[in-house]
Parts: structure tokens; C-alpha cells; sequence
């Protein structure tokens, strides 16, 4: 089968056009986290559509264990072709592969801050993906891995205003739950790096904010998304509480963690749920939590919203601060920030 990608690759095959998510137990990897002339601890597989063929395939391009050839790596990129997938079984072994990738890249002072953040959040968001679909969630390795990526996301900040941008930048949205938590994971590394706090209160926080609308995610994963649509037409929703529940049966959580999830719809005013607090009942992480959250909601549009740019998401957020919704030091802070990206 490897020889797939050396000889048979011809223009009788229509590629599908990748969705970028999950479909039939297969899920996308993109094509530029791929290292040439690397061994993959995967099976690789291609999306292929046959003239004729109604339904696309899934093809093997590259077997486990074996060298992914830059010149492969080349023919695809000329095709335009930006995903590969790989079986759902193989998720860990990918991860792997991806930390290896990370070792390489990011202390490389020869690649600059996109390549760097664009392959940490692809490795996140896999990684998310994974740690929201699995049977014990929060176990020590997956904290483990969780926490090593946010720091390295952390360290990457020192960076400064470049690494700022890549990250505004890269968010994708989609109603997807876990590229949400990703974008205001990483969104909200870059914010309190600027406010300067030190990295073990930044790491708990970018935990945090990973984690915080885990209370979604009771549903099995195909039906996150439908889900999380639901819950946004649904402010009465019931994953605040929920998730702080999960999260407290996940040991060595720091509390204010925990109050990310619950409180991190409550308004200033006390028009929020699920406690109706006013401003200074509310947790200050989730102060924080509650302004980043509405931030990438708006530029990422909602079920029936269209995204707004940044500077009509802020005028939208200013005009809520009337009625003080915001903590309005960190919401003056956060004006700042995004001034400067
Ligand atoms: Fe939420
Ligand atoms: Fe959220």
C-alpha cells in the first residue's frame, strides 16, 4: 500500500474536499504537521473520490511504522490536499507523534510563531478532542499532557505581540465545543501572559479555560456538536453546574478552576446563571473566563450569528458594559490587549 503515494496517485481520483471533522470513525490530521522524511507511528490515510463513486473512501498513503517522504509530502501540497486522517484507535500514537513533532519545532529558533502556533493548537485540539471523548476523563497522563501543553503555549507568549496575532488568527470555529475551549484556552494564555501573571497561575487559568464548558460534553462526542448549538439557544443551561461536578471528581484541581466552569456565565449585574451573582460574588478567573468566552463567541459566530470582526465584537461588549455584564479592570485590560494585536 505504500507505494499509493509514490505511483498512484492520478487524476481519475477526485479528492474530496476534507470537512475537517470526524466522519466514520476517521479524523483529520492536517497535512502541515507532517514532517518529511520522518517515520509516522500511524496508518495515514488518504480521502479519495473514484469518478463514479458516490461516497468518498478512506485509502491508505503511508503505513504505520514507515517514512513519510518529503517528496510525498510535495505531490500532495501540489494537489492542494491539506488533511490526512487517521483511525480513531490510533489517536494516542498520534499524539505522540505530534509531542515529537512539538520537541523539534518549538525551541527552533529558525520557524517562526505561526508555524509554532499552528502546530500547537492542531496538537490541542487533538488532544481535546481526545480528552473529551474518553471513558475516564482526567486521568493523570491526560492532566499531564494538558498542563505540558499549555505551558508550552505559555512559554511561546513571551514572544510577545507576534505570537499574540498567531493566535487571534488560527481560531476556528465551526459550533465545534472543542475548538471553542481551545480558542479561549489559548486566547486567554496570551491575554493574562499580557497582564502579567506568572506561569503556574497562567497554567491553572489556561486549565481552566480548557475545561470549562466540560459540563457540554455529558453527550457522546458525535453529539457535542448538536449539542453545544442547543445549549447556546438555552441560557438556562445546565452545564455550568455540571461541569463544576465533573471537575470536582478530577483530584488536584485548584478551586478557582472549578468556579471557571460554574461561573462563567454569570454577569456583573447579576443577569447571568446559573447563581444570578453580581460582580463581586463572582470568582475572578471567571471574571476573566466570562469576557474571553464572550469575545470568541462573538467572532465566531453563534447558531444564528453571523462572526463579527474584532472591533464590532468589542463595541458589542462595550455597549453590554453598560450595564457592567464585565469585570471592568480585566474588561479594560482586554480592550487593551486586542488594541495591540
Ligand atoms: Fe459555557
Ligand atoms: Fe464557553
Amino acid at each position: 500500500m505504500r507505494q499509493f503515494l509514490d505511483h498512484d496517485l492520478k487524476s481519475s481520483r477526485v479528492i474530496a474536499p476534507a470537512i475537517g471533522e470526524e466522519k466514520g470513525g476517521f479524523i483529520p490530521l492536517p497535512l502541515r504537521d507532517v514532517r518529511p522524511d520522518v517515520e509516522i507511528p500511524f496508518e495515514a490515510l488518504i480521502k479519495v473520490k473514484t469518478k463514479g463513486e458516490t461516497e468518498p473512501r478512506f485509502i491508505p498513503a503511508c503505513p504505520q511504522g514507515e517514512v513519510f517522504k518529503g517528496e510525498w509530502l510535495q505531490k500532495l501540497q501540489a494537489l492542494e490536499i491539506q488533511w490526512l486522517y487517521y483511525s480513531q484507535d490510533d489517536e494516542l500514537r498520534v499524539l505522540e507523534y505530534l509531542d515529537h513533532c512539538l520537541e523539534k519545532v518549538l525551541p527552533d529558533d529558525d520557524r517562526g510563531p505561526e508555524e509554532k502556533v499552528n502546530l500547537l493548537y492542531d496538537t490541542t485540539l487533538i488532544f481535546v478532542r481526545n480528552f473529551f471523548s474518553a471513558e475516564e476523563m482526567g486521568s493523570a497522563p491526560q492532566m499531564f499532557r494538558a498542563l505540558r501543553l499549555i505551558d508550552n503555549m505559555f512559554d511561546l507568549m513571551k514572544g510577545g505581540v507576534d505570537y499574540y496575532r498567531s493566535i487571534l488568527d488560527i481560531r476556528r470555529h465551526g459550533h465545534v465545543l472543542y475548538n471553542h475551549c481551545i480558542n479561549v484556552c489559548f486566547l486567554g494564555l496570551a491575554f493574562v501572559s499580557f497582564m502579567g501573571w506568572d506561569a503556574k497561575k497562567a497554567q491553572d487559568f489556561g486549565l481552566g479555560a480548557m475545561l470549562h464548558d466540560i459540563g457540554l460534553i455529558h453527550l457522546k462526542p458525535e453529539l457535542v456538536d448538536k449539542h453545544a448549538r442547543k445549549s447556546a439557544l438555552r441560557p438556562t443551561d445546565s452545564h455550568p453546574a455540571l461541569g463544576y461536578k465533573m471537575l470536582s471528581n478530577m483530584p488536584g484541581l485548584r478551586r478557582e478552576v472549578r468556579y471557571m466552569a460554574l461561573q462563567h456565565h454569570e454577569n456583573g449585574d447579576g443577569s447571568g446563571y446559573p447563581g444570578g451573582l453580581k460582580i463581586n460574588a463572582i470568582d475572578p478567573w471567571a471574571r476573566v473566563l466570562r469576557i474571553l468566552d464572550h469575545y470568541d463567541t462573538l467572532t465566531g459566530g453563534g447558531a444564528d450569528k453571523r462572526p463579527v470582526s474584532s472591533k464590532e465584537a468589542l463595541r458589542e461588549m462595550a455597549a453590554l458594559q453598560e450595564r457592567k455584564t464585565f469585570d471592568l479592570n480585566y474588561f479594560m485590560n482586554f480592550i487593551k490587549f486586542i488594541g495591540k494585536t
